[in-house]
């Protein structure tokens, strides 16, 4: 599996701080999955690295649609069955994990990476470029007014 620096592009930036700080993370979390599964980590040690990949989703998910909603952002129901979608993925494979003597192929990350990393192009830069055209649009705050 490539480094983050192979995966992350300038391109996948949205201009929004905090979305950008949970994107980088869940990308090197995916990457991190992936090296262990690789690598023949432990079943316990997979199991947690899913774990917090699945809790670490829920919350960037829970703080992305927050801001859309706050925002106005007309595709919130378009993002919101992807993530719904992406969470059902991780869920279903942390079952996987969690039966018997459950393991997963590393490929699976190499997936779920490629799906997140196409969500940030596609749908999650353009909620940057929808509130960069809203500032724009409501014009400069005038001082002293
Ligand atoms: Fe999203
Ligand atoms: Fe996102």
């Amino acid at each position: 599996m490539p480094s983050f620096d192979d995966v992350w592009t300038d391109k996948m930036y949205t201009g929004i701080e905090h979305i950008d700080e949970h994107h980088k993370r869940l990308v090197h979390l995916l990457i991190d999955a992936f090296n262990l599964v690789e690598a023949g980590g432990s079943a316990e040690r997979v199991r947690e690295i899913v774990a917090e990949l699945v809790s670490y989703t829920k919350y960037h998910f829970a703080a992305e649609e927050r801001l859309m909603l706050e925002i106005k952002y007309p595709r919130l129901a378009e993002q919101r069955m992807a993530h719904q979608w992406f969470v059902k993925e991780l869920n279903e494979h942390f079952l996987t994990l969690s039966s018997a003597d459950g393991t997963l192929p590393a490929q699976i990350f190499v997936f779920l990476r490629d799906w997140y990393a196409d969500h940030i192009l596609k749908h999650d830069s353009d909620i940057g470029t929808f509130m960069r055209a809203e500032e724009e649009r409501k014009g400069p705050r005038k001082s002293g007014s």
